[in-house]
């Protein structure tokens, strides 16, 4: 018999209270999307198809990746090939622009709340980052410390300032070019040109279709009912007249590319379309019906990635503050090896006798889904994946396979952190022109 699932968003704060669904089969609305309920009462796993059919996103598929790879002449990331990157909006309008030689930038960001930077979390900034040096183009990077505050009871201004400042570095160990990056602080970047946008914006959102959107309620705090103004608004060229011109008539034609990932909640088998997501929507909804001097604006696109499995495998969450949940990128080698070996879920078989007769299961096993996440060489994943089905490969030969490349994509990362300092941060959150070589050729301005 078909149980309840309880679908609670990932940030509870926006729900009014938590939806209930009683139903067998996968449910997707704007605020959850959880798996059917098989016969056993057992939640299945997400059908991804079914979410992009129902919730109006485009699945990924062989001819847009086809076309990707003509536009751009670069074969697509391992993230796209193997549906981790998987489903988008308007991207082909994108490869458009791209291809006539037409302005666009990318556009991305992240919340402020902890300190502990975990590998889950570097996966949308890596494939941004690859995405900035395929296409060329500026990029744009939204710390959003007045959310990280509006949005706890506990955390106070001095405190995701702080992080703000740390997690940057995080940001920026990923390898992004100084010439055509802007990060920048919500506290600290509002006014001017990007303020005018917000309050255009709150403009045309009216209580209603915030709550409808949001789930707010009569008792939400008016900074979180706004907030989505200010992040919608980093989505418009014209808020950064330092980078694309003053001239609103050129800049609101330009749009943003926004690869985000998409919010879940495996403990529950659910699969979230957060509020980043409904606040984009909501942003391509309004920019379809505004104009400047009688031109419309651009609609944002984006781009919508997984997020990567906890280590006590699927139906578990990574979680900032449960150490054992996550690969920490401040981790050592020994943690990380012993993470894996001691925590992460197999997909193994009780006995070695067992395990050689009847074979592993690459689908729960953490070890091979990080693999997919880390590998970027096709055959040897292929090669790892029949070994393990068939039996041949053990689960301790497949986790040190894991831990070496979980080392050396560790140790990178940590060798760049290292040279990151107050001014390098600086450097990037400066208010100055950005320079690129993609289209068009050279600055706006
Ligand atoms: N709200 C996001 C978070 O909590 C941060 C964010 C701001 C963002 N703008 C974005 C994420 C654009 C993706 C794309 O992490």
């Amino acid at each position: 018999m078909a149980t309840s699932v309880n679908a609670v968003a990932l940030d509870e704060s926006l729900m009014p209270e938590p939806v209930v669904h009683k139903q067998a089969k996968q449910t997707i609305d704007p605020y959850n999307v959880s798996g059917e309920v098989g016969e056993d009462g057992v939640v299945k796993a997400i059908d991804y198809n079914k979410l992009v059919d129902e919730f109006g996103t485009k699945k990924i598929d062989d001819e847009l990746l086809a076309r990707f790879e003509r536009v751009t002449g670069k074969k697509p990331h391992h993230f796209l090939r193997r549906g981790i990157v998987f489903s988008h909006r308007d991207f082909e309008a994108i490869l458009d622009r791209h291809e006539r030689g037409e302005p666009f930038f990318l556009y991305t960001g992240r919340g402020p709340s902890s300190d502990s930077v975990h590998v889950g979390h570097t996966v949308p900034f890596e494939f941004t980052k690859w995405l900035q040096d395929t296409f060329d183009v500026p990029l744009i990077i939204m710390m959003t410390d007045d959310e990280k505050y509006l949005f706890s009871e506990k955390r106070t201004i001095e405190e995701v300032q702080g992080y703000c400042s740390s997690n940057a570095k995080d940001i920026i160990a990923i390898g992004f070019d100084p010439a055509k990056t802007f990060i920048f602080s919500d506290f600290d970047y509002v006014g001017g040109a990007f303020y005018r946008n917000i309050v255009r914006l709150s403009k045309h959102i009216t209580l209603n279709q915030a709550r409808a959107i949001f789930g707010f309620n009569e008792s939400s705090n008016i900074g979180r009912i706004h907030f989505g103004s200010i992040q919608g608004a980093s989505s418009w060229a014209s808020s950064f007249p330092h980078i694309f011109g003053e001239d609103e008539t050129k800049t609101v034609g330009i749009p943003a590319l926004i690869p985000c990932a998409i919010d879940q909640d495996p403990c529950k088998h659910l699969m979230l379309v957060g509020s980043v997501s409904r606040d984009f929507r909501m942003t391509r909804d309004v920019s379809s019906r505004l104009k400047y001097q009688g031109k419309p604006y651009a609609k944002p696109s984006l781009i919508h990635s997984l997020f990567l499995p906890a280590l006590q495998g699927p139906g578990t969450k990574m979680s900032a503050s449960i150490d054992e949940s996550a690969i920490f990128m401040k981790d050592t080698p020994n943690q990380i090896r012993n993470k894996i070996n001691k925590y992460a879920f197999s997909g193994g078989k009780v006995s070695v006798e067992e395990h050689k007769e009847l074979g592993g299961d690459t689908n729960v096993d953490v070890a091979f889904q990080y693999l997919r996440f880390f590998l970027d060489d096709d055959d040897e994943l292929e090669k790892i994946r029949v070994a393990y089905e068939k039996g041949e490969m053990l689960t301790g030969e497949l986790k040190a396979i894991c831990i070496k490349e979980l080392h050396t994509y560790v140790a990178a990362f940590q060798e760049r952190r290292a040279k990151v300092d107050d001014e390098t941060v600086k450097l990037f959150m400066e208010r100055r022109p950005l320079k690129w070589g993609g289209n068009p050729r050279a600055p706006i301005v």
